[in-house]
């Protein structure tokens, strides 16, 4: 941390206790005077009670409409450093899944062009690049994108789809969530990067009913693997285990909530 970063008697509350502190975090970054802005903006607010960030405000990158969403604070004089402090929104890869030299070129390029701070991911799936200038935007469009990577959604646009990590490492996978999710982020491109709706629409991948990625909440439209067959018993295996003593129709039929099982039922 920077001598120069200011007192946060406040903020310094959060960082107590055993679990982690977005304040300790903002800290290992205070070197860089955009984060001891923030820090000091931010100490503000908890004394005042008021948020002075300013709502509004569109800024992006030439031929795209989504995928940064312009955050400037209202007292821009007194913190000067984070009177500009935009998000960058990523498109994430299905599954999250990254090789660390991905994840070392992302961040290379973000400690230079932006305060340093992730979030990994945001609610909307994307890998989130919080804070920087309008200035540095057309150059870190255009070093994400040759590099293959591109921005996710934002604003009344198709927002980045999302999956869970279905088949690639979770057995209640029904189908493959990360090529469902991949296969729609690719058909709706020009949707998702022009917003052209009245309002945003997403779409999340769940493989299964428990819905890890928490579709239904998250979601305008989810899409849940079901189960699409019979219930299938091995009827020689029950047998096995009902002749070495377990209680087939106490342990297993009456428990399962359906409440359709009975041992000995053909239908
Ligand atoms: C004018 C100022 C700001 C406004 C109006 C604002 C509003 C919002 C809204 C509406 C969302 C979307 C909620 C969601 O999708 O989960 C969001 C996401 C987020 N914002 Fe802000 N925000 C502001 C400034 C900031 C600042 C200064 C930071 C951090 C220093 C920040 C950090 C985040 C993070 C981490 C997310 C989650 C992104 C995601 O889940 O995809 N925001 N903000
Ligand atoms: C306890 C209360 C709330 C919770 C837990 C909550 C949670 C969330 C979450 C998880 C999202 C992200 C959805 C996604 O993209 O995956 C979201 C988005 C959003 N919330 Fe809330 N929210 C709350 C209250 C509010 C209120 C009171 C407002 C407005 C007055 C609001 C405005 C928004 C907006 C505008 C977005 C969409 C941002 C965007 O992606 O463009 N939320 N909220
Ligand atoms: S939603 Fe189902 S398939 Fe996807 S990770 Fe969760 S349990 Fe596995």
């Amino acid at each position: 941390m920077s001598e120069k970063t200011p007192p946060t008697p406040l903020l310094d509350e959060l960082e107590k206790g055993p679990w982690p502190s977005f304040v300790k975090e903002l800290k290992k970054e205070a070197h860089r005077p955009m984060v001891q802005d923030l820090l000091g903006l931010l100490e503000r607010s908890y004394e005042e009670r008021v948020g002075h960030w300013k709502h509004g405000g569109l800024v992006g990158v030439m031929g795209y409409g989504g995928g940064v969403i312009g955050r400037y604070s209202d007292l821009p004089t007194e913190f000067p450093a984070c009177s500009e402090f935009h998000t960058v929104r990523v498109n994430q890869p299905a599954g999250l899944f990254y090789t660390s030299d991905a994840l070392r070129e992302l961040c290379d390029i973000w400690d230079r062009t932006g305060s340093g701070l992730t979030n990994m991911h945001g609610s909307t799936g994307d890998l989130v690049l919080l804070g920087t200038t309008t200035d540095k935007l057309e150059p870190i469009f255009a070093e994400l994108t040759a590099k293959g990577w591109d921005l996710g959604g934002s604003g009344s646009d198709m927002r980045t789809p999302s999956c869970c990590v279905g088949m690639a490492r979770c057995e209640w996978s029904c189908y493959d969530t990360m090529n469902a999710c991949y296969d729609i982020t690719q058909e709706f491109q020009d949707e998702l990067h022009r917003p052209m709706f009245p309002y945003k629409y997403k779409m999340k991948f769940a493989g299964c009913p428990n819905d890890c990625v928490a579709s239904i909440a998250r979601s305008d439209c989810s899409v849940i693997g079901t189960w699409k067959d019979d219930i299938q018993v091995d009827a020689k295996a029950v047998t096995e285990y009902a002749k070495n003593g377990v209680d087939v129709q106490g342990e297993i039929c009456d428990r399962c909530p359906t409440a359709l099982h009975e041992v000995g039922r053909q239908d």
